[in-house]
């Protein structure tokens, strides 16, 4: 009796085994059949009513029932031990020839770049690169470059004054008087950094915003020393032979003083939006040092003269790639950035 309801329950546990989906399920149904309580324990609890000749058969059978479900339990959860590892394998998957992904690089900012390039052409031409401070005294940022009290560019607008009467310099202006001060004719240098004014914030207006001053002191300077140096400029930043002319300007600093307009470089002169039709577009003001600026610091100007300019480096950088929103140089934006 009890033989066939082992054969019963062994062939059951093994359709079981084989029908196990999961090594959780597969689990659950060991723990059925040889668990404390499962049936083939509970069958060898029945040993004892068995008739003693039977027994020694019986029990064999017993075991042999036993090893053998144990042994297709673990088969098949080697089966699932292996789809699990192939699994992973396929998943976890990599291609060791593939061209790793380069590291992530920063770069220079595009205002940098431009002033690095400028800043090299100009020490090829023999200028010094001098640095100034941005919280300029009153005397340096106005008086010694011949701002009278009562200018306009003195008004309270314009100037971020410092509580002890500095204030931030308006202008890199203030850095050829330090570097006549400091340095003495004959002086070629240029001075890159940032400028401060009080300005309401727009796309082409800000608070912070970057220039190079240049000057150049000499004997017998003239206009067309002047122009070749801008001209030399402006053909290195846009990379082609550019057309320039001076209007007349006022600047307290030069005498004469000159806008200084190149030809448009989208329509070549005959007019355009870019160049709102007049076929010239304003760049940077320059002219001959005041002879008071010279005598201000402690040069004569009988002895010595020089031109002096003012590049707006932001503004060149918009120009150069046609960005329409000066505030996006500074707003730290990666998706802007890196595209320069
Ligand atoms: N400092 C002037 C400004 O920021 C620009 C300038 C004009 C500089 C004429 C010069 C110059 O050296 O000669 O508006």
């Amino acid at each position: 009796m009890l033989e066939t309801q082992l054969s019963h329950l062994e062939s059951a546990a093994l359709a079981r085994i084989q029908g196990a989906r999961s090594p959780e399920e597969l689990e659950a149904v060991r723990i059925e059949v040889l668990g404390r309580k499962g049936s083939l324990t509970q069958a060898g609890k029945e040993m004892g009513k068995v008739p003693p000749e039977d027994r020694a058969r019986i029990g064999k059978l017993l075991n042999a029932a036993k090893q053998a479900l144990e042994s297709a339990f673990e088969s098949r959860q080697r089966q699932f031990d292996a789809q699990a590892l192939e699994a992973r394998l396929s998943a976890e998957w990599l291609d060791l020839t593939l061209p790793a992904p380069g590291p992530q690089m920063g770069h220079l900012h595009p205002i940098t770049q431009i002033q690095s390039e400028i800043e090299d052409l100009f020490v090829s031409l023999g200028f010094a690169v001098l640095d100034g401070p941005e919280v300029e005294t009153e005397y340096h940022n106005f008086d010694a470059l011949n701002i009278p009290a009562d200018h306009p560019a003195r008004d309270m607008q314009d100037t971020f004054w410092l509580t002890g009467g500095n204030l931030l310099r308006t202008h890199t202006s203030p850095v050829q008087v330090r570097g006549m001060e400091r340095l003495g004719p004959p002086l070629r240098m240029i001075a890159p950094g940032r400028a401060f004014r009080n300005e309401n914030v727009d796309a082409s207006h800000e608070h912070t915003f970057y220039q190079i001053e240049g000057m150049m002191v000499d004997r017998d300077v003239s206009v067309a020393h002047l122009i070749y140096f801008m001209k030399t400029l402006l053909t290195a930043i846009f990379k082609r032979e550019v057309t320039v002319r001076l209007r007349p300007g006022y600047f307290p600093f030069v005498e004469p003083g000159f806008e200084l307009d190149i030809q448009c470089l989208i329509c070549g002169g005959p007019g355009c939006p870019v160049c709102k039709q007049s076929g010239w577009v304003e760049l940077l003001p320059c002219g001959l040092v005041n002879p008071n600026v010279l005598r201000m610091s402690g040069i004569d100007p009988d002895q010595w003269n020089g031109f002096a300019f003012g590049l707006g480096l932001t503004r060149l950088a918009m120009m150069r790639y046609a960005i329409d929103d000066i505030r996006l140089l500074q707003s730290g934006d990666l998706r802007f950035l890196q595209q320069f």
